[in-house]
Formats: C-alpha cells, sequence, structure tokens
C-alpha cells in the first residue's frame, strides 16, 4: 500500500520532469515553447512551474515509463493513460495527455499528484485535467499552494484565481498568495485549507457571467469557513492573466486587489442584477433583498454602515429602514 502510493509518486514526478525537458530542449517542444513566450511567460516562470509538453500521440509516455520498468496499471492509477475496450473486446492503454501544456499540480509537501493541461491555441476541452485518483482529488488539492503558502500566511490573505495561467501571472509580477481551484467550484475543504493559511480571502476570478456567478457562491463557502471575504472587480471581458499583461502589477494590486469589494457590498451589488432600479415597485423589491442580507449581519456596527449607505443611495429615511430591518430579522427567529 504505502509501497504503491510511492510508485505512483515516483511515475507522476518522472512524468512530470519528462514533459518539462520535452517543453525546454525538444523540438517536439517547440510549438508549446513559442506559444507561452507569446502569452508572456519568462523561461525562469516557466522552470518555476515545472511547465511542460505532453507530444501529440496515443504511445509516448507509456513505451517512455514501460522501459524503465513502471507498468501500464500504474500509469492509469496515476491518471497518466487512460484505458479502453477496443471492438474485439481487448483493453487498450493510451496516454491521456496529448499535444497539451502541462501544468503540474502539487499537494502540501510539494509531490506532484496530478496535471492540468492547455491545448495548444484552439480546441476542446481548453483544458484536460487527471482525473480522480488516490493521491489526486480535485475538490482537496489547490493549484500552487505548496508555493503561496508562505506568503498567504505573512500578508493572512490568499488571492483566488479561477485558472493556472492567472496565478502564474500573478507569481511572475510578484504576487505570491495566488491559488486555484481546480476546474470545479471551491469546496469547503478547500476553503478549510485557505482559512488555515490566511484570515481574508481576496476572489478574483473572471469578469465573465461564469465567474461572478462562481464568485457568488464561492463566497457563502469562504464565509461559512470563518474567512473574510473580498471580491475583486475587472474591466469586463478580462481575468486577471490578461489584465497584469495589459495593466501591469502595480495596477492590478491597486486598483483591483486594494479596491476589492467586502462581502456585504459585493451582495448589495450582486442583488441588483436583472433589476430596474428605476422602477418603483422593482426598487422596493430590491429594498427589500438587501435588508434581508443586511439582517443576517452578525455585527450591530456593520448593520448601521449598510443601512446608511442604503439610506443615502435611495434616499430613503433611515428610521424606515431600521423599521422594516426589525420586521425582517423577527421573521426569521
Ligand atoms: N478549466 C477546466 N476545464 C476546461 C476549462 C477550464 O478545468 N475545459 C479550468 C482550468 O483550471 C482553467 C480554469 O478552469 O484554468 C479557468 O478557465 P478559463 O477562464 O476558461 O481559462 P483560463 O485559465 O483563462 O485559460 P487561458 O487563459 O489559457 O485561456
Ligand atoms: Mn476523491
Ligand atoms: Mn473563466
Ligand atoms: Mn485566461
Ligand atoms: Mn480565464
Amino acid at each position: 500500500e504505502e509501497d504503491r502510493r510511492r510508485q505512483l509518486l515516483k511515475v507522476l514526478d518522472m512524468a512530470a520532469k519528462l514533459y518539462h525537458h520535452l517543453l525546454l530542449q525538444h523540438e517536439h517542444g517547440e510549438e508549446a515553447r513559442r506559444y507561452l513566450l507569446q502569452r508572456g511567460l519568462t523561461m525562469e516562470t516557466i522552470r518555476e512551474f515545472q511547465l511542460g509538453y505532453a507530444p501529440d500521440s496515443y504511445q509516448f509516455l507509456l513505451p517512455f515509463m514501460r522501459r524503465r520498468g513502471f507498468d501500464e496499471t500504474l500509469l492509469v492509477e496515476a491518471g497518466l493513460a487512460a484505458e479502453k475496450e477496443t471492438a474485439a473486446g481487448r483493453n487498450r492503454v493510451y496516454d491521456r495527455f496529448r499535444g497539451r501544456v502541462m501544468f503540474p499540480i502539487h499537494d502540501t509537501q510539494g509531490n506532484v499528484v496530478g496535471f492540468g493541461g492547455r491545448i495548444l491555441g484552439d480546441g476542446r476541452p481548453k483544458y484536460l485535467n487527471s482525473p480522480e485518483t488516490s493521491l489526486f482529488h480535485k475538490g482537496r488539492h489547490l493549484f500552487n499552494l505548496h508555493r503561496a503558502r508562505k506568503s498567504m500566511r505573512k500578508e493572512q490573505q490568499a488571492l483566488l484565481f479561477e485558472g493556472y495561467m492567472d496565478v502564474i501571472a500573478a507569481w511572475q509580477a510578484g504576487i505570491r498568495s495566488g491559488i486555484a481551484s481546480l476546474g470545479t467550484s471551491l469546496t469547503e475543504e478547500q476553503a478549510r485549507v485557505i482559512r488555515r493559511n490566511a484570515e481574508t480571502a481576496v476572489i478574483c476570478y473572471d469578469s465573465d457571467a461564469a465567474g461572478q456567478t462562481a464568485a457568488e457562491r464561492g463566497l457563502d463557502v469562504l464565509k461559512d469557513q470563518g474567512c473574510i471575504v473580498k471580491v475583486a472587480q475587472m474591466p469586463a471581458g478580462l481575468d486577471p492573466d490578461d489584465y497584469i499583461r495589459k495593466y501591469g502589477a502595480d495596477a492590478f494590486r491597486g486598483d483591483v486587489i486594494a479596491q476589492a469589494l467586502p462581502y456585504t457590498a459585493f451582495k448589495l451589488e450582486a442583488l441588483k442584477k436583472g433589476i430596474n432600479l428605476q422602477d418603483e415597485p422593482q426598487r422596493m423589491k430590491y429594498l427589500t433583498k438587501a435588508l434581508d442580507v443586511i439582517a443576517d449581519l452578525p455585527l450591530a456596527i456593520e448593520r448601521d454602515h449598510y443601512l446608511r449607505r442604503l439610506s443615502e443611495e435611495f434616499h430613503v429615511s433611515l428610521d424606515a429602514l431600521k423599521q422594516e430591518q426589525r420586521v425582517i430579522a423577527s421573521k426569521k427567529k
């Protein structure tokens, strides 16, 4: 059992090294190398993240590993190979990752436990990730946690991104507290890990609709684990990687991270979606929903703060808001 685990770790580590070597040294890796450099990564960053390239072949990693004494079953268990039954009823085993830029994913000890693989250019799926294995659990690991942990602890702040490239672009720009969940929505377990390493979590998801919906979900998952949560806002159509390349790291720090909306402010903004505030009945409906959010806040000073803001924004008396809020709060009990 323990032996099997060691072998799995070994084969994953060797695969990462091989893919990395191909990207850096080999003619097979040239297109991928050009792709990454053209996306603004430096060779230093490519080395730091041990990025790699998996050649566009069904039989590349498998024979390589077989020659080194690793059997097919182990490669399947490691998530590096897949298995398919042919029409003749025979099992065919083949390389899972083909023609992709490889992003190694580590556990907290820094062992490679899985990979994300990005296709060069367009094509589907854009990213292919390792399947669930005995070592790799999408809902448990966070990309870059083993590198970011030190900075997260020191700053007591975690930056939660959507994608591998966002984390890497931020890192290259000197922002070292970035992590990402692995292509699924943030789980309770991941939120707990974040809370253990930092007091505040800033969600920096893509500014598209998918990113904003994910942010609304992630917000409560993190809050439930005791994090102080903020949500960063970016210009439409950009993700953090795009933003940093376009406007630079200082702007990202000063205009995006530092201006991130606190939990309640973000919630109150999100509630406005699809509501026409010029329309009186809709405006009243919004106010009721907003009061409901505010009623849930644990601190009286925080409730007071947001009630005042509502009062100013909508030109209604603070007394009326407080009175309405008492009604809502008493219904909750
Ligand atoms: N993702 C995934 N599978 C997909 C698409 C996305 O697992 N088919 C995950 C990846 O971890 C990806 C993240 O979701 O990094 C965010 O997706 P997206 O914003 O579409 O990709 P980017 O990270 O922006 O990728 P790129 O900049 O390379 O286009
Ligand atoms: Mn699992
Ligand atoms: Mn996205
Ligand atoms: Mn991107
Ligand atoms: Mn993106």
